[in-house]
């Protein structure tokens, strides 16, 4: 591996209103595991509760952030197109390793009646099928109790070294390109 380079992007964390809530959405929606949760000042450099959830062997993909002396208002909706704020961000996503995968978790939101906000949807634009957009992978999105945005996805493509695009299934994407190499 080249030295001195990132790996990956891996956790992420997100400032929540009600951890008890989140908890539970992470679990038994999206079927992410407890680690471990300490409450604010446990450790007098923290003035947060953290909470660690985890979908593998790692301690945590995702941290819930509470703080329990804040008054927390709603986090609004935002509409793509929102004209005023902060620079939020917009979402973020987990992978499933086939489409089956990703076909029972839809299933499974569904089945716990969370409002899917977004999709099904194919994004590509060489596909027939495709929403015209970029990427080649198979996503839906849902809102957690907080309203962030969360992205379910599949089969995101990848760069071959000439800088085409390659869909899951080992087929090139003529026409496709990538700025950097
Ligand atoms: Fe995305």
């Amino acid at each position: 591996m080249e030295k001195g380079k990132l790996a990956r992007m891996q956790h992420m964390a997100v400032e929540v209103s009600d951890t008890d809530r989140s908890i539970a959405f992470y679990r038994d929606v999206l079927g992410f595991k407890l680690t471990e949760r300490h409450p604010a000042n446990e450790n007098p450099n923290i003035p947060v509760e953290l909470t660690f959830m985890r979908l593998g062997n790692k301690h945590h993909e995702l941290v819930l952030v509470n703080n329990p002396k804040k008054t927390y208002v709603p986090r609004p909706k935002r509409p793509e197109d929102d004209l005023e704020g902060i620079p939020a961000f917009h979402h973020f996503a987990f992978e499933c390793d086939s489409k089956e995968d990703w076909e029972t978790v839809l299933e499974k939101v569904e089945e716990k009646k969370v409002e899917i906000v977004r999709g099904p949807v194919l994004h590509s634009f060489v596909d027939p099928r495709g929403d015209g957009s970029w990427g080649e992978n198979e996503a839906f999105y849902l809102l957690d109790p907080d309203n962030h945005r969360i992205e379910i996805f599949c089969n995101l493509s990848t760069i071959d070294t000439d800088g085409t695009h390659v869909n899951f299934e080992g087929v090139r994407m003529e026409g496709t390109k990538t700025e950097e190499l």
